[in-house]
């Protein structure tokens, strides 16, 4: 019995007693950063019972046992996944791939090379979408100049992300034209499924980065994806997140957002270019200079 006891019903009615949600509260905020609001305790709840099933323990109460002793193994990643929404899709918020093709690619074409990174990747659409942009712009030269380092707390998503295997649906808006010069077709088995051709996959690094801990020293990034991941964060952690990404940004390099994101009453050292769009101060370098 967890210290505090724990009040879920084996039948599918998944309460959890107060003590136990802030025991999960405590983990989710400890270890990722999550700030589960009162309000999502029975999202939590459900998400809970729903793995505890899923991973053959006889009630929610025994799977979160289990996770608390865990510290740090899979089992505590896999709560952090369930607590989190991994939704993202090809070329979300397209406003964005526009910005970074019509102001900061001409800058950055004229590079020896250069190194986007997408520090909240999900399963991978957004790495991907970044990777064709970069390559209808840059053509033949993008092997040679670009890469995406794409990361995420997630080893799940991240595994799914690197396989870079997605269902026909998940193309539905992008034409036959397109699909053909990005995309391999599954046959036999794989039927109904297409990969990313190699020259799309080869552009990219995928990496386990939990945004709460330290960074390693790589970097600076003329360009940082941060889109849809605040949402999950307490002012605080916000503001902590958004200054250890500044610090990685080049001299007039660009942070993305997402667009329902806003970095308004936080302390921050950027400046607001567009909606979901901020600069650190300076000047972004073109090449030989
Ligand atoms: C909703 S997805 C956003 C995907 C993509 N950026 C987009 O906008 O479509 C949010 C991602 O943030 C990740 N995440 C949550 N907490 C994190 C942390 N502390 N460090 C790194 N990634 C985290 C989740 O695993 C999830 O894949």
């Amino acid at each position: 019995m967890l210290s505090g006891g724990v009040g879920i019903s084996n039948s599918g009615d998944a309460r959890l007693s107060p003590h136990v949600f802030a025991a999960v509260k405590d983990l989710a905020y400890r270890t990722a950063g999550i700030d589960l609001q009162i309000g999502k305790q029975e999202m939590v709840a459900a998400r809970l019972w729903k793995r505890a099933r899923a991973l053959g323990y006889a009630s929610a109460e025994e799977y979160f046992g289990a996770v608390q002793r865990d510290h740090g193994g899979e089992l505590e990643l896999d709560l952090i996944d369930a607590l989190t929404t991994n939704f993202t899709s090809f070329f979300r918020e397209p406003a964005h791939f526009e910005f970074l093709k019509s102001t900061i690619l001409p800058k950055l074409r004229t590079r020896s090379n250069f190194t986007i990174w997408t520090a909240a990747s999900s399963t991978g659409e957004e790495p991907y979408s970044i990777a064709v942009t970069l390559l209808e712009e840059l053509g033949a030269e993008t092997g040679r100049l670009a890469k995406i380092r794409a990361s995420d707390i997630s080893t799940k998503v991240l595994k799914r992300a690197e396989a870079g295997v997605y269902p026909e649906e998940r193309f539905q808006r992008l034409s036959q034209d397109w699909r053909r010069r990005y995309l391999l077709r599954g046959t036999g088995s794989r039927e109904g499924e297409f990969r990313f051709r190699p020259e799309v996959r080869e552009l990219i690094r995928f990496e386990r980065i939990n945004l709460m801990e330290p960074l390693s020293a790589d970097g600076p990034f003329p360009l940082i994806f941060l889109r849809n991941i605040m949402i999950y964060f307490d002012r605080p952690t916000q503001e902590k997140v958004i200054a250890a990404l500044t610090a990685k940004l080049e001299p007039g390099g660009y942070l993305f957002i997402g667009h329902s994101e806003s970095l308004n009453g936080l302390s921050h050292r950027l400046e607001h270019v567009q909606v979901a769009v901020y600069r650190k101060q300076g000047e972004l370098k073109a090449g030989n200079n």
